[in-house]
């Protein structure tokens, strides 16, 4: 399993770095064998397959249940596992808590925080107590009500220059790497060059260490609209719909099961049994 270690690494060699969420055994199954360097268990699981309009509805123990779930599909693969809404703001201990659980119940190798100003204590507790976390600015779905939606940030040069402190005081308080959502490329780039962190970028330019792109959305899985910054790489969902409906029309019309998907008694039992 590649550590921080060999992120570190990556970024100094300019390798880019791969990351894909992935909230089950299936879909993490699937990542690792594709060969991506990271999966995210994101929050982003309560809108893409528990169907919630946003991200806040989500719990700590919906994460590990995923979690652990993910952790059985890729035994070999480094997993950040995101901290849910309000999960890591009431107090440092309320914070401390939930990591603990997160690290020890679901086999997470890092949390995902959202966030700066108090949130950079809270990356400071949780790494002195060992938990490597990290970072997520720009975009950061979890402030959807303050932000006034789902928009790119740090547009203009004020914006810009609060994101890259933000960006530099999460490093100083011990996180591992940040993900940076939804900004110009410039500021991407910027991000990049100045931290000694990767810098994973989710509609963040091509001139970071890595991207992340959230599966249903890059597989066209039970997806309807899509953000810009995202490429779709398949849309399994067609697939899916006409197999199903296909499976349908069979039963329907009596023309499944086939003979190759039925069991048969042996004649004798039949005669003995009904003469
Ligand atoms: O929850 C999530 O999928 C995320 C990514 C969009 C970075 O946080
Ligand atoms: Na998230």
């Amino acid at each position: 399993m590649k550590t921080k270690t060999d992120f570190f690494r990556m970024k100094q060699a300019g390798e880019p770095i791969v990351m894909v969420t992935a909230y089950d055994f299936p879909s993490a199954k699937l990542a690792e064998q594709a060969g991506v360097d990271m999966i995210l268990v994101g929050d982003s699981l309560g809108m893409v397959v528990l169907g919630y309009d946003s991200t806040i509805p989500v719990t700590v123990d919906d994460m590990i249940h995923h979690t652990k779930a993910a952790r059985r599909g890729a035994p070999n693969t480094f997993i950040v596992t995101d901290m849910p809404f309000m999960s890591y703001h009431a107090s440092k201990e309320e914070a401390l808590q939930n990591a603990r659980r997160i690290m020890q119940q679901s086999g997470a190798n890092a949390v995902k925080v959202e966030g700066a100003d108090e949130v950079v204590d809270m990356i400071a507790a949780l790494t002195k107590a060992g938990v490597p976390v990290v970072a997520h600015l720009g975009l950061t779905p979890q402030s959807v009500g303050v932000l006034g939606g789902y928009k790119v940030q740090g547009k203009d040069a004020e914006g810009a220059k609060k994101l890259l402190a933000d960006a530099k005081e999460c490093e100083r308080a011990g996180a591992i790497a940040l993900v940076l959502e939804c900004v110009p490329k410039q500021l991407g780039a910027a991000m990049a060059q100045e931290l000694h962190i990767p810098v994973i970028g989710i509609g963040a330019g091509a001139e970071v260490d890595g991207q992340v792109l959230v599966y249903h959305d890059l597989l066209g899985y039970g997806v309807s609209r899509v953000p810009k910054f995202v490429k779709q790489y398949a849309s399994i969902q067609e697939t899916i719909v006409e197999a199903l409906a296909n499976y349908v029309a069979d039963v329907k019309l009596r023309q499944f099961p086939e003979p190759a998907q039925t069991f048969t008694m042996k004649e004798e039992e039949w005669v003995a049994l009904y003469g």
